[in-house]
């Protein structure tokens, strides 16, 4: 079996997952959460008294609607990662059920957030490759399963102005996975390498693998 999926599916991971992939130890940067979705993390880091502001085109709709796309998306994943378990580190997280829970527990955290977060402006409708902000705005511009992950549905031309734009507002990019959603690494991480020579680019190995092998960050820092 393999993972297919039409259209870039609204999914949620939290603060804690956050911190691990993209191996965040400092607390006052000014963060640019990238396709954040329905994840914790914007919600949970300002808790603690973080900056973070979320772009994702899912924020053009409200709270009960995202409820909904969550609701009609929520089987047909858990059904095709059941199918396709051996992708996966079962070790953290220990079957689909408890993914499941999981991915519930941080997606309804956002949802029970989201409308206070819209009107703060700390979830902002917009879609990459086009940011509605200034130059350098941000300390750190993140991609977490957006990016890379969905190679077979978005060009290497998206990604490559989806990341000089990342580049345009933040002084540092990082992206998680380096793979697409069955477990292979992205053929665009290399395109990337060569492409962004100019900048500061860096794989680092983490402390989070869920997908076998996408253990891997890449983060990209002006020159
Ligand atoms: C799989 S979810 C990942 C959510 C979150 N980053 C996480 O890791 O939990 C992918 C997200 O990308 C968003 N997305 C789709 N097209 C986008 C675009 N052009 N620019 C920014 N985000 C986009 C979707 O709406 C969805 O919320």
């Amino acid at each position: 079996m393999v993972f297919k999926y039409n259209s870039v599916v609204p999914w949620g991971r939290n603060y804690g997952e956050y911190l691990s992939m993209f191996d965040l130890r400092e607390h006052r940067l000014k963060i640019l959460g990238c396709g954040d979705g329905p994840a914790s993390f914007n919600e949970e880091y300002t808790r603690k008294g973080g900056t973070v502001v979320s772009v994702d085109p899912l924020y053009h709709l409200s709270a009960e609607k995202i409820r909904q796309r969550i609701e009609e998306t929520r089987e047909d994943i858990l059904r095709q990662t059941e199918q396709n378990r051996e992708l996966f580190v079962w070790d953290r997280i220990r079957s689909v059920e408890e993914l499941g829970k999981i991915r519930m527990a941080a997606m309804n955290i956002f949802l029970s957030s989201y409308e206070e977060g819209r009107k703060n402006k700390r979830y902002i409708p917009a879609s990459l490759p086009d940011l509605p902000f200034e130059d350098d705005e941000f300390d750190l511009a993140l991609s977490s399963h957006f990016l890379f992950l969905y190679t077979d549905n978005l060009s290497y031309e998206f990604h490559k102005r989806a990341l000089t734009e990342m580049l345009r507002v933040a002084k540092e990019a990082r992206i998680f996975p380096l793979l697409d959603f069955n477990a292979k690494k992205s053929s665009y991480v290399e395109k990337v390498l060569s492409d962004f020579g100019n900048h500061r680019i860096e794989i680092r190995k983490v402390d989070y693998e869920f997908q076998i092998s996408g253990n891997e960050l890449m983060v990209i820092r002006k020159a």
